[in-house]
């Protein structure tokens, strides 16, 4: 059985937390006592608006700005995080772009961008939180799509495999203080800009004909935060789509 209490009095970090699944993530920990150190890019008065409902709580939450476009800010945003909230003990690497590129027409720009965004700037945290010399964890927002492939995404779903694959290395190398796992959502929330039916449009996709919630995410999020025995782990919650082995059209 799990201790419920396991999280309370533990500082996280995560980034891209000032809406969607980064949000219902920080509230699900701000729930079970953790103490937050939230990223955002742009959204700084969504990021506040998820400060002030987690002080309403009773809980504790500041706020980090850094534009992962150059990575080298993420050692930047590791610090001011360790200055303000102490040491750091879960990394929740949440933030990211999700651009449409054809195999055909991406350029190096187009990749690095989303190397940056999506893969080497949770590495560069990753690394800073590695060298705090105590125990830890890191969860990595992935993609159930990096079971297959995805035509309309490439650069992000290169970015993405690649941070799956980061997933396993940083498990190897960090252990045995910090364990390293993946959460891979499939469809949860329509990308921003997407008609209203996105979600029932693509639902027939998955195993279940089904689509989940920010929730189901967070869910997976604190199981992995609790548990004790797991590391290079990934859940796909993705209703069984990386089973199936969609290909996108
Ligand atoms: N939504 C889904 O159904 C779904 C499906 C599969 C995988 N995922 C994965 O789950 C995670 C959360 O998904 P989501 O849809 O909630 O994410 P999202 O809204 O697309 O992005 C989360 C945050 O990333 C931040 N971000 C974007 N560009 C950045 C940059 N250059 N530097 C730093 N931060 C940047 C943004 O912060 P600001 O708003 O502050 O600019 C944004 O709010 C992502 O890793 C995503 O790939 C989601």
């Amino acid at each position: 059985m799990r201790d419920h209490d396991l999280l309370a009095g533990k500082t996280a970090l995560i980034t891209g937390a000032a809406k969607r699944i980064g949000e219902t993530i920080a509230i699900a920990l701000a729930r079970r006592g953790v103490r937050l150190a939230l990223h955002y890019r742009s959204s700084l008065e969504e990021v506040q608006g998820v400060v002030s409902e987690i002080r309403r709580m009773g809980g504790a939450a500041s706020v980090f700005q850094a534009d992962f476009s150059d990575p080298t800010s993420a050692s930047r945003l590791f610090q001011e995080a360790r200055e303000q909230c102490g040491a750091i003990d879960f990394l929740i690497n949440n933030a990211s772009i999700f651009p449409d590129n054809g195999l055909m027409d991406f350029s190096v720009d187009d990749l690095t961008l989303n190397m940056n965004v999506n893969a080497m700037a949770p590495l560069i945290l990753s690394r800073r939180f590695a060298e705090q010399e105590r125990e830890g964890v890191i969860i990595n927002l992935l993609d159930s799509r990096v079971a297959d492939y995805d035509r309309k995404h490439v650069p992000y779903h290169i970015s993405k495999r690649s941070l799956y694959s980061l997933t396993k290395m940083m498990a190897v190398e960090f252990a045995p203080n910090i364990r390293v796992n993946g959460v891979a959502p499939g469809l949860i929330i329509a990308p921003e800009g997407e008609r209203p039916d996105y979600l029932e449009r693509l639902k027939s996709t998955n195993l279940l004909h089904s689509y989940g919630g920010p929730e189901d995410i967070a869910d997976a999020v604190v199981f992995l935060l609790e548990s004790r025995f797991i590391t290079g782990q990934t859940i796909f919650v993705d209703g069984g789509r990386h089973v199936r082995g969609h290909m996108y059209d």
